[in-house]
């Protein structure tokens, strides 16, 4: 698929596949729509500005070389998410982008590095996003990451995150780190917790829709549960009050669990892929 014009006139990738569709931003290779049976499983922010260097509020953007304040930059979830990328492969259901170190990412971090996001449809509508990491210069480098999914839900207190039970969790509202004992986490507040260690299969269940979104994980350690109630949302220009019902995000990361370290010319690559289901009406 060509590279067209998208919002702000900024370019993105149109990825298609049988019933499932996605599209990509170069900008922050923020993965801003994925559609199975036409259905939009993705919230992006109606507010959201597609105003370089702002980030795209909402799909799917990478956090590199930091998730959150973990690391040395000032940036909040680092500069990938605010840096144009290139396509350096495309097909029809599949792309790959890339970000290579520049000047201006050398004067945040100084650390030559490229990375890599790999997109791709599959049976049954299911998405796989990959992240690679290489290191080009001639130091050791550190980092953490992350996808940060933004899932559209039919409304915030439908949604059920599964599998995160007994695990511990750093509240990154007050630092405080705690054993989740609930069955599921659910969302009648600020919810900002990073799940040290999470396993593999995380489940997303919106009883509005009667669905489940699937996400299975792969070399990112922990997992975040995210959603800011209206208050904080409110105060999120590119979100505002009316919008935080319609999403949670649950993002795969490398956060609390420690830094990645990676030799002069190692790579690290982690992946997650998303399946969505209807269950069955009981
Ligand atoms: C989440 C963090 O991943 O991202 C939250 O856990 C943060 O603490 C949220 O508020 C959004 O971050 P930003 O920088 O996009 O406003």
């Amino acid at each position: 698929m060509p590279v067209v014009p998208g919002k702000g006139g900024l370019p993105k990738v149109v990825l298609s596949s049988g019933e499932a569709s996605a599209e990509l931003y170069l900008h922050g290779a923020t993965l801003t729509s994925w559609k199975v049976g036409g259905e939009e499983l993705l919230f992006v922010s109606p507010k959201a500005l597609y105003a370089p260097p702002k980030a795209i509020r909402g799909g799917v953007p990478a956090c590199f070389p930091q998730f959150a304040m973990l690391g040395p930059l000032q940036a909040q979830h680092g500069f990938a998410r605010n840096t144009e990328w290139q396509v350096a492969e495309e097909g029809a259901a599949s792309c790959r982008l890339v970000l290579e170190s520049s000047e201006a990412t050398l004067a945040q971090w100084p650390h030559p590095f490229r990375l890599e996001m790999a997109v791709s449809l599959h049976a049954g509508g299911a998405l796989q996003q990959e992240l690679t990491v290489v290191n080009t210069g001639e130091q050791a480098m550190e980092f953490t990451a992350a996808l940060h999914t933004y899932f559209s839900v039919s409304d915030v207190s439908n949604a059920s995150v599964v599998g995160l039970k007994g695990l511990q969790y750093v509240d990154n509202t007050s630092g405080s780190t705690s054993t989740d004992a609930a069955d599921v986490v659910t969302f009648p507040g600020e919810v900002d917790r990073t799940y040290i260690a999470a396993p593999a299969a995380i489940k997303l269940r919106d009883s509005g829709r009667n669905s489940v979104l699937l996400l299975h994980k792969r070399g990112f350690a922990d997992a975040v549960v995210w959603n800011p109630a209206e208050a904080k949302a409110a105060s999120m220009g590119d979100l505002g009050a009316e919008h935080w019902r319609g999403f949670v995000c649950v993002e795969a990361a490398q956060a609390r669990s420690g830094a990645v370290a990676l030799a002069a010319g190692q790579r690290w690559s982690a992946s997650v892929e998303y399946e969505y289901d209807h269950l069955e009406e009981s």
